[in-house]
């Protein structure tokens, strides 16, 4: 029997609630196939308590493992950004994670903020580069609080990395054209008009669009982009964009399909130790109360399934999300469904039970 070695990183805040019940929902739908869990403690709390980051051989460590989930990581008493840059960009830029997949995906008509979209219409993949751009660290702040202060920070975009993102998505585009029996169509999202910069995406999509005459390809510019996702979700199926625009977009997006409680998303280096985590933070206003929606968490451990190659696994999972929602047993995905946290996990477990 396969045993998959997975790491967990619980974190900070809501993130231990919500992986508990993705654990708990890992384990109701396995079959043929165990886990071996690693737990690691890293967190702002455990910062606060040893002064620890994640040490590079821990990195080591992990791209041992066939997945890693990340609970969520953020702490009001810790320096902004330094654990969050430790353990998440650490994960992204150690295992070279450089792709983070985000579905945006309407479950229940009743969810979606905008009058008049059903599931049908809201069913978006975005691809987010992941391991460059604004987020390369590159740059700093020079004569800190002086008049003359100057602060810096460059985006870096290479040929490699823009070439296997764009890559990934048109695959991506062909294959959810086959499970959907529609055409393919893949949007390029940038800001190439005012960053000049960012054509090295319209050249290299143009490129490498070539090899995709069976996928529709189109661009916009993120800013009209943003509009464009509230105005007409149902005009867009694989979206591909850069690292900051991709963050920016899926917040936007998560709102889409009923709010951050259920936007999921892999961080993958295809063929290679990938993680996966929920887009939301640790959410320190509600932490501990065991109110914080986890289905973000529970499709994600999904996508990990999915990942792993255990597809009818994660199938169970999403099913049983989907028609939790789309039956109204879930009502809401805040304190209005009248549910806590272990309450939907316990309902996702037995509706994959059934
Ligand atoms: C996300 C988060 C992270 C990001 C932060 C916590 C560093 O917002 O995963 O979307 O900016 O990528
Ligand atoms: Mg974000």
């Amino acid at each position: 029997m396969k045993t998959y070695n997975i790491g967990v990183i619980a974190g900070d805040g809501i993130g231990p609630e919500v992986t508990h019940e993705a654990l708990k929902v890992l384990h109701a739908v396995k079959h043929g196939f165990d886990y071996n869990f690693v737990e690691y403690p890293y967190s702002g709390a455990h910062y606060l308590k040893t002064k620890e980051l994640v040490p590079d051989k821990v990195i080591d460590e992990w791209k041992t493992l066939d997945a890693i989930l990340l609970g969520a990581i953020g702490h009001p008493a810790v320096e902004v950004g330094l654990v969050e840059r430790s353990v998440i960009l650490g994960l992204r830029f150690g295992l070279d994670l450089y792709i983070n997949l985000r579905p945006i995906k309407l479950y229940a008509e009743n969810l979606c903020p905008l009058k008049g979209k059903t599931p049908k219409d809201i069913d978006i993949a975005v691809v987010r580069e992941n391991t460059e751009g604004e987020y390369a660290q590159i740059g700093g702040i020079l004569k800190k609080g002086m008049p003359d202060e100057v602060a810096t920070s460059t985006s870096i975009y290479t040929r490699v990395g823009v070439e296997r993102t764009i890559r990934y998505a048109f695959e991506l585009a062909r294959s959810r054209a086959k499970v959907n029996n529609k055409p393919g169509h893949l949007t390029l999202v940038d800001k190439a008009n005012a960053i000049r910069p960012q054509e090295i995406w319209t050249r290299v999509f143009a490129e490498v669009g070539k090899e995709y005459p069976d996928i529709q390809q189109d661009h916009a510019y993120v800013d009209a982009f943003a509009m464009l996702m509230i105005q007409q979700p149902e005009s867009y199926d694989t979206i591909v964009t850069t690292n900051l625009y991709g963050d920016i977009l899926t917040d936007l997006g998560a709102t889409l399909q009923g709010g951050i409680g259920i936007a999921a998303s892999a961080n993958l280096h295809p063929g290679k130790t990938s993680m996966f985590e929920p887009i939301h933070g640790s959410a320190p206003d509600i932490a501990g109360q065991g109110i914080a929606c986890p289905l973000a968490a529970i499709l994600a451990a999904g996508m990990a399934l999915d990942y792993l190659g255990e597809q009818d696994a994660a199938q169970r999972i999403e099913s049983s999300v989907a028609h939790l929602l789309a039956s109204g047993r879930i009502p809401a995905l805040d304190s209005k469904s009248g549910l806590n946290t272990s309450q939907m996990g316990d309902m996702v477990v037995e509706q994959i039970r059934m």
